[in-house]
């Protein structure tokens, strides 16, 4: 059976000169949970090209949607960044991941902690009515260094929650925070500062945060997972030892080419 199965582009957004998603066909026997990475990529030279990237759309949807980077001289995205809907991408079997809600002790809220592409995977999230049905609040922070660096907030902000079958839930249970470090924004600010001063539950109007009731997903860089590691640590949060295994919370590096 061959590893790779080619998917075809149905559309590509372009949110920046560095920032871009696409959408593809899904074949019917591509199954993921919600917060799963899959490799996908291109045929060069004859040969499979493959990163690392999370599913923006959910299991439920028929379409598969991902968000990347276009890193300079980067041997996938500087030719991933000129597709264009019709093109076949190559897409690998196996999606695998550790951001699984299954993976969290029941808690109250829910918060999901993203910088940059680490948006992706709580995109699916998001959009999974379990995700509601475990946790009575659901807030996504997506830290960015400028607003336009913002994906899908207008998505975030006016389309979910008049989503036909999610609405209700998203009106009454979910919270969106985007915050921005290099321009002048509604939230400024690195999430780790944001949290640390207590300005990010505040300005929600939540109760703080704290590791006997709430629980969290992190997706970002190498460093800002360091960082919101200790921070929640410190505050007594317990990590999920590793796919399968319980925690207070789940973390995952978000995937950028080098
Ligand atoms: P900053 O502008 O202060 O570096 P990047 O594009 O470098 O991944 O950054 C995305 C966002 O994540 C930026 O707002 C950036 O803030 C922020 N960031 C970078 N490093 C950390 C960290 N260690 N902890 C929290 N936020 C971080």
């Amino acid at each position: 059976m061959a590893v790779f199965e080619y998917e075809t582009v149905l559309s590509v957004r372009h949110w920046t000169d560095t920032l871009f998603s696409f959408t593809t066909t899904r074949s019917p026997h591509f199954r993921f949970e919600n917060g799963h990475f899959v490799t996908l990529g291109l045929e060069i030279d004859g040969r499979p090209l493959m990163r690392a990237y999370s599913v923006v759309s959910s299991k439920y949807q028929e379409t598969l949607e991902f968000l990347s980077i276009k890193v300079e001289n980067g041997p996938l995205t500087s030719r991933l960044k000129h597709i264009k809907a019709g093109d076949q991408i190559l897409l690998s079997r196996k999606p695998t991941g550790s951001l699984l809600i299954s993976d969290l002790y029941e808690g109250r809220n829910l918060f999901l902690f993203a910088t940059g592409t680490g948006l992706a995977p709580f995109m699916s999230i998001v959009r999974d009515p379990d995700t509601y049905q475990k946790f009575e609040k659901v807030i996504l922070v997506h830290g960015v260094r400028k607003v336009a660096e913002l994906a899908y907030r207008d998505y975030l902000e006016k389309e979910l929650p008049h989503d036909d079958f999610l609405g209700e839930l998203v009106q009454s249970q979910f919270l969106y925070y985007p915050t921005v470090t290099r321009e002048e924004f509604l939230h400024r600010g690195r999430i780790t500062d944001l949290l640390e001063s207590g300005r990010l539950c505040e300005d929600l109007g939540i109760d703080a945060i704290s590791a006997k009731h709430d629980r969290a997903m992190i997706c970002g860089s190498v460093a800002m997972l360091e960082d919101m590691r200790y921070l929640l640590d410190s505050q007594g949060f317990s990590i999920s030892p590793g796919v399968g295994q319980m925690g207070d919370y789940v973390i995952e590096r978000s995937f950028t080419e080098k």
